[in-house]
């Protein structure tokens, strides 16, 4: 039993985290967050008080960061600029968040001595052809196409030059998409259910070929909890739930689940540089540290994701018109 510092706690994945926490272990938790638009305090409402505390600040603020290392026992650094659209109309804030955010961390953990896991995305290794069998592995070389992918290379670098040059005791993982309940609307999945529950048809990129491997939010927080536990320090683990699915059949699946005709959907302009395909291979992960995923199938969890949004209308609702909105000033 410890307590750990959760950057990005109030974030969609890492709210998932903490719920899985608390739910699982013993460890009391400290959110780091800097309730950007992406953040809500509501993703964390109900949980016990005395095991959950939010702390509203920036992770490149090294004297709060500081005195916050003092206080626990690990850290899981999710917090980030996470939008690939936004980075692609103003990329500051990503540089601001994602590379100085954690090289201001890599130097705390460093003084305080403290067990480091780093939150990365299979986006570090650029995409894969659709004709292409090959997945993500550890050792495919980083390839980032988006001011997004490229400062979370950034990021994951520095937390390798950290552990190597300063003897940080860190770990990295990298996830594909994911997608579950707290999901921020200009997200893909969350943005078409919401659009159908709001009776708007659905917008799919292009042709909506490109290929994402889904895994369900609750999934990557116990292959984090894994490596936390049993990763071995310097290593990076790439964590996937083989959910290969192209974006088409994802908007048809989220319609046919919502009882709508399967074709109720518009075409839209593609996202600039868009990425294929991402896939990722996760034996080393499930083979040396024993973890496997528990949502094997996605309707099953996509039917569960389309059910909490229905019955969360208040949590989403305040950001769904400026998203829409945005969207629609680019065509999309
Ligand atoms: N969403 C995915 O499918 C996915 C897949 C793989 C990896 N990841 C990684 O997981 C992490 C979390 O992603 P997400 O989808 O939950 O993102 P999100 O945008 O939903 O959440 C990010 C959180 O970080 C907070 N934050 C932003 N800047 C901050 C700062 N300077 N200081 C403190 N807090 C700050 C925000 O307020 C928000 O709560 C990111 O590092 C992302 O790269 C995401």
């Amino acid at each position: 039993m410890g307590t750990l510092l959760v950057t990005g706690g109030a974030g969609f994945i890492g709210s998932n985290f903490v719920h899985h926490v608390l739910e699982h272990t013993d460890h009391t938790v400290i959110v780091l967050d800097k309730l950007t638009y992406a953040g809500n305090a509501a993703s964390l409402a109900g949980l016990p008080e005395d095991r959950v505390r939010l702390v509203e600040g920036d992770i490149a603020d090294a004297a709060l960061v500081d005195e916050l290392f003092g206080q626990v026992d690990a850290v899981v650094h999710y917090a980030a600029e996470s939008h690939n659209d936004n980075s692609l109309h103003d990329p500051r804030p990503f540089l601001d968040t994602n590379i100085i955010g954690t090289y201001t961390l890599l130097e705390a953990a460093r003084k305080h001595d403290k067990r480091f896991h780093h939150i990365s995305t299979d986006e570090v290794y650029g995409d894969l052809e659709l004709d292409d069998p090959a997945r993500f592995t550890e050792d495919t070389p980083y390839n980032p196409s988006s001011p997004y992918s490229s400062t979370k290379a950034g990021s994951d670098l520095l937390v390798r030059a950290w552990v190597r040059s300063f003897g940080v005791k860190a770990t990295i993982s990298n996830c594909s998409n994911n997608y579950g309940p707290y999901q921020h609307v200009e997200k893909f999945i969350p943005r078409q259910i919401t659009n159908v529950l709001r009776g708007i048809r659905p917008k799919l990129y292009g042709k909506g070929e490109n290929v994402r491997d889904w895994i369900h939010a609750d999934d990557h927080s116990s292959a984090v909890l894994t490596i936390l536990d049993k990763g071995v320090i310097g290593e990076t683990y790439l964590i996937g739930a083989d959910g290969e699915k192209d974006n088409k059949s994802v908007v048809e699946l989220i319609l046919a689940l919502s009882g709508q005709p399967t074709d109720a959907y518009d075409h839209v302009t593609d996202r600039a540089g868009h990425d294929m395909r991402y896939a990722i291979d996760s034996t080393k992960l499930r083979t040396e540290l024993g973890w496997t995923p528990r949502y094997q199938d996605f309707e099953a969890g996509l039917k569960a994701t389309i059910d909490w949004y229905r019955e969360n209308e208040t949590w989403w609702a305040p950001a769904k018109d400026g998203v829409e909105a945005f969207y629609a000033s680019k065509g999309q």
